[in-house]
């Protein structure tokens, strides 16, 4: 009998893969919809969704069998040549989004982001020389840990290590509309906003802001760009979170809820003058006919299964339910992407109880507030559970600290 001990996958992740990440709270082997299955057969209501990436659900069939099915008939063969599916998710992406411009199509959020940049720098050059090249970014702001979309994020401790970046980046404070108007002029090709903050920890802006905003870069004969790709695809309880306040942006990027957990992202737009000819920017495996194909199928499922509805409906209701469990002070958010800001938090002990003692998954998004972003097929039921799980939970700290 062979004495070898296989070590847990915990310990062999820890060998095996670079420590870009904490070490993780759970191994997970199984998911259904909105709960996931540990090592050990345990059950958890994920309110996290890989990062409001899982939009249909875990294990939803749409996706994957759309996927194996274009995989077996044709898998890749780059954008030298055309292929049915990634011009069938461009034409439903601009028929969504109501922007027909043409989209492009990539692997990730932080691709997207930086076809936004090139998108803006290639048009400011054309239409204002080498000076048009700067994007007003906002503070809070995360796009990406790509060089370009690093530069255009704003917490410092991201940055730093990687000095230098891009030049050509200008952060201001959100919701602040003086300091943009300070900040965009002559040298600005684009203003990059994301409608809801989501990793600095879930703000939105201002509907006026954005309409503001709007006007500047039409002013300015600059490109308004939106970063979507944690609130886009029904997340906020629309296609995209700028249907919300109705300021229609020249181009926006999106990913996370696009595969629904398959890698695809996208940057959707209007029709831009001097915008990409061919050879300006590329990428191997963009559009892949099996991701392509899988794509659409997460748009048709969650068309078909009313979940931009069911994100608005759920988000309404599990939001004022969070607003009246004692020792959370705010609650902000659109849909089921929403933060729930503590009145003493440590939001990252909060929720390492909640994974532990009532098995239900959110993420600290910062120091004070946890992030609540689910799959979108969340019940009235589930978010229950997690109201009374996060009331329990809060209830316990605080008789904890009375006592201590
Ligand atoms: C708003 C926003 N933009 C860009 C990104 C980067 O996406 P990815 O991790 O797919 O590169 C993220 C990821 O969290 C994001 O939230």
């Amino acid at each position: 009998m062979s004495t070898e001990v296989r070590s847990s996958t915990a310990e062999r992740g820890a060998a095996a893969l670079l420590p870009t990440y904490p070490p993780r709270a759970a191994t997970f082997v199984r998911g259904v919809g909105t709960h996931l299955y540990d090592e050990a057969g345990r059950e958890y209501l994920d309110l996290v969704a890989g990062i409001a990436v899982v939009s249909l659900g875990h294990g939803h069939p749409a996706p994957i069998e759309a996927l194996a099915q274009q995989a077996a008939v044709l898998g890749h063969v780059s954008n030298l040549f055309w292929t049915e599916p990634a011009v069938r998710l461009a034409e439903r992406l601009a028929e969504l989004s109501g922007l027909t411009g043409g989209t492009y199509l990539c692997n990730s959020g932080a691709e997207a982001v930086e076809a936004a940049i090139k998108l803006a720098r290639r048009r400011g050059r054309a239409r204002g020389g080498p000076g048009r090249h700067e994007i007003v970014c906002l503070e809070g702001a995360f796009h990406g840990r790509t060089l370009g979309a690093l530069a255009a994020t704003w917490a410092r401790a991201k940055k730093e290590p990687f000095e230098p970046l891009p030049a050509g980046f200008r952060h201001v404070p959100p919701n602040d509309l003086e300091a943009l108007t300070a900040a965009v002029g002559p040298q600005t090709a684009g203003i990059l906003l994301e409608p809801v903050q989501g990793e600095g920890g879930v703000w939105p802006l201002d509907p006026a802001y954005l309409a503001a905003a709007r006007a500047l870069a039409d002013d300015h004969d600059a490109l308004l760009l939106l970063d979507e790709v944690q609130t886009g695809v029904g997340r906020c309880g629309a296609w995209f979170a700028w249907q919300r306040s109705g300021v229609t942006p020249d181009a926006m990027a999106l990913a996370k809820g696009l595969g629904s957990g398959l890698p695809i992202g996208a940057l959707v737009t209007r029709a831009v003058e001097d915008g990409f000819a061919p050879g300006d920017h590329g990428t191997t495996f963009g559009g892949s006919p099996p991701l392509a194909a899988a794509a659409l199928a997460v748009l048709d499922a969650i068309h078909a299964e009313g979940l931009v509805e069911n994100a608005d409906t759920v988000g309404r209701h599990l939001a004022d339910a969070l607003r009246v469990v004692p020792g959370v002070a705010e609650v902000r958010g659109h849909g089921l992407l929403l933060a729930v800001e503590l009145r003493d938090g440590d939001a990252a002990t909060v929720a390492a109880r909640l994974l532990e003692e009532r098995r239900v998954l959110v993420n600290a998004v910062t120091p004070t507030a946890l992030r609540l972003c689910p799959p979108l097929c969340l019940t009235h039921d589930d978010a229950d559970r997690a109201v009374e799980a996060l009331a329990a939970v809060l209830e316990a700290s605080a008789g904890g600290s009375h006592r201590g």
